[in-house]
């Protein structure tokens, strides 16, 4: 197949490396096959509204691979698998307009469309796959809960933003010997609690894929407070829950957008502070763990991707997402991408966190 012009699109909420990918992709499609890049703005919405698409050239990525966020924009609620449609008569219905994404694909005269995205995105662009289109997929996402590829970029620099959070309350933790409890980010998955809580030096961490009783937080940090520990810290993932209870939600469902996951650090403390009668305070981290610059890790990775991605391309590898296995890029088929990976309750790594006396409830 005859490739002259591919495009790229960043879907889903963004991540720290997407830009890294756009110039990736720009620079590697321009010198090593001489392929015109075009940026379609906020995700697949770029193929149904009026946003201009940006011609891409080495020039205009050059400065982009420390930059955070995407110059692209992000949305992560547009599907055009199910996208809300006003009627004439003034009320709205769900409709699939896929359709009119391949005509646009035509329109703008793409040979083929690199899209960056978690789970949501590979799952659009599995189904337009199917519909004929020509795509590859890029994985992304803060949360590192795509499976197939063993990270994702964007994972590193919200590991590093938050283990310095935990550094700085650990100082002031210790000056007056309070409970500092921090919710982290994740989703259902409790990868960013792990390695920050294993990384910070956390004496508990929650996670989604251990429900917790915070009669056993309890026990321990009294226990480490009759030892001489007069502080304690504990992450807390946005997604975990006690035995037998459910997730708690900041933001509820509203027409096609899921709720928001949050708030159960402030139970998690209020716990900690009714059954010890310590001092607790709680920091909610949100979203600055998905904002500033890429860590360098993150930029080579992203890079590693993009690159990956375009090659894939050359290969017509349509329905492939570019994924790190060890030390390798592979490509793997969206579908099976699209299952959350998990972390392992009964793995080694919670076992090592266990074993240096972390407790998860
Ligand atoms: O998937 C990335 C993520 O940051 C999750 O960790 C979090 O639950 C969610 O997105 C927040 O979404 P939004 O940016 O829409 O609030």
């Amino acid at each position: 197949m005859n490739i002259e012009r591919i495009g790229i699109l960043t879907g889903g909420g963004d991540a720290p490396g997407l830009n890294a990918v756009i110039r990736a992709v720009v620079l590697t499609a321009a010198n090593r096959f001489g392929w015109e890049v075009i940026g379609l703005q906020r995700g697949f919405d770029g193929l149904l509204h009026d946003a201009e698409p940006i011609p891409l050239s080495c020039h205009n990525v050059r400065d982009l691979l420390a930059r955070g966020g995407t110059i692209l924009g992000a949305v992560n609620r547009g599907n055009p698998l199910i996208r809300e449609v006003t009627l004439p008569d003034g009320s709205t219905a769900l409709e699939d307009v896929s359709d009119e994404v391949l005509r646009r694909i035509d329109e703008f005269g793409l040979d083929a469309l690199i899209a960056a995205g978690g789970d949501g995105t590979m799952a659009i662009a599995h189904a337009l796959v199917q519909k004929g289109a020509k795509i590859v997929g890029v994985p992304k996402t803060i949360d590192n809960d795509l499976a197939q590829t063993d990270v994702t970029f964007g994972f590193d620099t919200a590991i590093v933003t938050a283990t310095e959070a935990l550094d700085k309350l650990q100082t002031t933790a210790e000056s007056h010997h309070r409970v500092m409890v921090m919710e982290v980010m994740g989703r259902n998955s409790g990868w960013i609690a792990l390695l920050t809580g294993v990384s910070g030096g956390a004496d508990a961490i929650l996670i989604p894929e251990i429900p917790f009783d915070i009669g056993v937080v309890c026990a321990h940090i009294n226990a480490l407070r009759e030892a001489g520990r007069r502080y304690s810290l504990i992450v807390v993932a946005e997604g975990a829950a006690p035995i037998g209870g459910t997730q708690e939600y900041y933001i509820q469902a509203r027409g096609l957008m899921d709720a928001r996951l949050g708030g159960v650090g402030y139970t998690v403390g209020n716990l900690i502070a009714d059954c010890i009668g310590v001092d607790v305070r709680v920091t909610v981290l949100g979203h600055v763990q998905r904002g500033g610059q890429p860590t360098p890790r993150d930029r080579w990775l992203a890079t590693r991707f993009g690159a990956a991605a375009v090659q894939m391309v050359a290969n017509g590898e349509w329905g492939k997402m570019a994924a790190l296995h060890g030390t390798e890029m592979v490509s793997v088929p969206m579908q099976e991408a699209i299952q959350l990976k998990m972390v392992d309750p009964d793995g080694s790594m919670v076992q090592m966190a266990r074993n240096l006396g972390i407790v998860f409830g």
